[in-house]
């Protein structure tokens, strides 16, 4: 499972790790850096794979590991990473172009077919630096691209507490431990080639009406549905809201891997 991005705390279950650049094992945002660079790009980024079609220009902002950049790049597109963590960004292919910078103040001189949030980062509670993230999104994105947003399912609550699956080699266990209002606190537990790491979590729910709001604050408005978590959002300047057209970089026929 991906991960929540607002007011992250993790507690590596044992001492740290030191990867190889020096970096610590664990990103400032929590992110437990072995477990993103062994967890696979599907399911997650299912929605948004079966859209893109190559060759387009993709912003990946917190692209982490690099497990969509990576795969992306390996299959014709070009695309820039970006990630305030050193040590994520050493996982990167050698074709995409890493940026090492916080999401809300990076501005490159350059605009993408594609830009992506993924990893819940939207969900963020802070009105203030959610919208910071998605001001991003719209001054990266060209008029005619489209951003992606991958948003924590606004039903979460109607689920069942406590989950658990197995993503690739990496066993995931993702608890509700507080709600008020929209707002939840939760825990992920990774395991990992017997190694754990459990990480803490406060975000907001956020439903469509709620992400609009958000869209128009910044620019940007939806234009279609990918799944209950994936949302497709362009620069609102750029034509009506529906029918949606595939935008340059996007096509629903095709799938990159
Ligand atoms: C949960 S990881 C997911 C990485 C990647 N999107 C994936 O799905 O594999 C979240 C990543 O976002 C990065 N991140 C979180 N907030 C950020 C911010 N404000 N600016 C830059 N990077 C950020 C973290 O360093 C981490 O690498």
């Amino acid at each position: 499972m991906s991960r929540s991005g607002a007011q992250e705390v993790v507690t590596p279950d044992g001492p740290p790790d030191i990867t190889p650049d020096g970096s610590p094992d664990i990103t400032p945002d929590g992110s437990p850096v072995a477990v993103y660079r062994a967890l696979p790009a599907e399911p997650g980024f299912t929605p948004l794979l079966e859209v893109l079609r190559p060759p387009a220009r993709v912003l990946d902002l917190g692209c982490g590991a690099g497990r969509l950049a990576n795969l992306l790049a390996a299959h014709g597109f070009a695309v820039t990473g970006v990630d305030a963590s050193p040590a994520m960004l050493v996982g990167l292919a050698r074709e995409v172009r890493t940026v090492l910078a916080r999401i809300e103040e990076v501005r490159l001189r350059e605009r993408f077919d594609v830009v992506v949030l993924a990893s819940q980062l939207v969900n963020e509670p802070d009105v203030r630096r959610r919208r910071a993230l998605l001001a991003t999104a719209q001054a990266h994105v060209a008029d005619d691209g489209a951003v992606f947003l991958e948003h924590l399912d606004p039903d979460l609550l109607a689920g069942p507490p406590e989950r658990t699956a197995t993503v690739g080699s990496v066993d995931v266990r993702f608890r509700v431990l507080a709600v008020r209002g929209q707002e939840i606190d939760g825990e992920v537990r990774y395991g990992l080639d017997g190694r754990t790491w459990t990480q803490r979590f406060t975000s907001l729910l956020l439903d469509d009406e709620a992400l609009e709001r958000d869209l128009a604050a910044v620019g940007l408005v939806s234009r279609r549905r990918l799944s209950p978590t994936w949302l497709q959002a362009g620069a609102a300047s750029s034509g009506p809201a529906t029918p949606p057209e595939p935008n340059a970089g996007t096509d629903p026929r095709s799938h990159p891997s």
